[in-house]
Parts: structure tokens; C-alpha cells; sequence
């Protein structure tokens, strides 16, 4: 099943009241945590959130921070302005399609892109746009349920996907593909929650095409 924007658009407008209410349920919660954990921001970072939604991942940030939130849906996007303003952070909540971004190339820090992969109509162009915002060097935290790796989707998971989709999420995408695709360096992949579905991947931007960076920082192996 293609998702589409428009359906995204309709499917999120109807979710947006309750949405809050189910992803605040412990092991979403928990695994938000470790995202954070790796996406480790310091003060004075300029960090792009794709797909913000009602903005759950405003509160975490810590003090210091500059952060652009984008999102397609307006309902969404009303549910995260209300939890403006955040204490000595300065965020931008903009109505954008993730696929493509009206941000000059080199940009961001770091960015987090929590539950939009599986989301967005092209998983890869999301991420391929994602990565051109990225200043050289700079990382990413992905927060998402993909396909286990090497695995086709069984029977039934086909058939629950169908289901999903009109939740407004593909079960059936594998992060690997997307990934090689864009030529993401990956320096974690761990499971998060529900026994390993949904994982927090950390990647990151190479310095440049020839010196890949080594880090020490908290976001790296
Ligand atoms: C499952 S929610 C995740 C929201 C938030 N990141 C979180 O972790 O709770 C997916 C979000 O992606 C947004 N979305 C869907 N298609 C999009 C697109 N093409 N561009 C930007 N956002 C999109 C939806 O409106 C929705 O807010």
C-alpha cells in the first residue's frame, strides 16, 4: 500500500486529539529517552526535528538549544505549538513537506527523525533530504519501527500492514536500503522497544568524501 501526503494529511488530522495519549505509553516513552540519549545535543546546536508532529520530543530538549520542527499536518503542527514556549530553547514549528525542505544545504547540527521514516510517502527521499541539511560531520537519530534486517515481510505481516497503513504507518520498511541508498555512515543501531521492533539508529554526515571523522562523543560507539 503507497502512503501518500494527502492521506498522511486526512489519516494524522483524525489522530492528532489522541495521539499524545498513545505515545506516551512507557515503552514509546523509554525509547524516546535513549534516542535522546544518543542524540546527546549540547548548547548552542541547531537541531531539525522532521515530521514534529504535536512536538513530543519539545520537552526533552535540553536548555540552549535551536530547533526547527517540520511537519505536513496542520492538526498536528496546532497540538505542538501549544507546548510553546520551551524554557531557554528557540524553536521554529514550520508546515513542510520532509521529502523536501526550503533549508540551504549545511545547516543543521544534528537531526531527529522520530517515527517518520515509516511514515512519509518516500522514506528515502526524506532521509536523502534530511542528510543535504546536515553540516559536514553532523549526526542523526532515527526512532522507528523498520523491518528486522535481512527479512522480507511475512504473510502476516503483509496483511497487518494493510491495517497499519490506515493507521498511518508502514510496518514493512527496512531502514538498510534507505540507508545505503543516501549513504548514511551508521555508528549505532540498538533495539529501544517492543523486543527489538522499533530501534534507534544513530548516523552521521561524513566530514567529506575522502576523511569519515572519528568521534568520541556520547552519540558514537
Ligand atoms: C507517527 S507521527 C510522529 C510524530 C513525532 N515525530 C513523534 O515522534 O511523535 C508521524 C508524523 O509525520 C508527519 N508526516 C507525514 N508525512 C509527512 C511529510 N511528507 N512531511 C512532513 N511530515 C509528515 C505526520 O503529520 C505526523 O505528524
Amino acid at each position: 500500500m503507497q502512503r501518500t501526503n494527502l492521506g498522511n494529511l486526512r489519516t494524522y488530522a483524525l489522530w492528532s486529539p489522541v495521539y499524545d495519549r498513545l505515545i506516551g505509553l512507557p515503552p514509546f516513552r523509554i525509547a524516546r529517552a535513549k534516542a535522546h540519549e544518543r542524540l546527546a545535543l549540547e548548547e548552542g546546536e541547531r537541531v531539525l526535528l522532521v515530521g514534529v508532529g504535536t512536538g513530543v520530543d519539545l520537552p526533552l530538549l535540553p536548555f540552549g538549544i535551536e530547533a526547527v520542527g517540520v511537519d505536513l499536518s496542520p492538526a498536528m503542527l496546532a497540538r505542538a505549538r501549544g507546548r510553546l514556549p520551551i524554557e531557554g530553547c528557540q524553536i521554529e514549528l514550520l508546515e513542510v513537506d520532509a521529502q523536501q525542505m526550503p533549508f540551504a544545504d549545511a545547516t543543521f547540527d544534528a537531526a531527529l527523525l522520530a517515527l517518520i521514516l515509516s511514515v512519509v510517502p518516500d522514506g528515502t527521499a526524506c532521509l536523502a533530504e534530511t542528510l543535504r541539511l546536515l553540516k559536514p560531520g553532523a549526526r542523526a537519530v532515527v526512532f522507528d519501527k523498520f523491518l528486522p534486517r535481512g527479512k522480507r515481510p511475512s504473510f502476516g505481516r503483509r496483511l497487518l500492514n494493510r491495517l497499519t497503513n490506515l493507521f498511518g504507518t508502514d510496518i514493512n520498511r527496512a531502514f538498510e536500503p534507505m540507508a545505503e541508498a543516501c549513504g548514511c555512515e551508521i555508528i549505532v543501531d540498538e533495539p529501544a522497544a517492543l523486543g527489538g521492533a522499533y530501534r534507534v539508529i544513530v548516523f552521521r554526515k561524513a566530514q567529506s568524501e575522502q576523511t569519515p571523522r572519528r568521534s568520541s562523543a556520547p552519540w558514537s560507539e
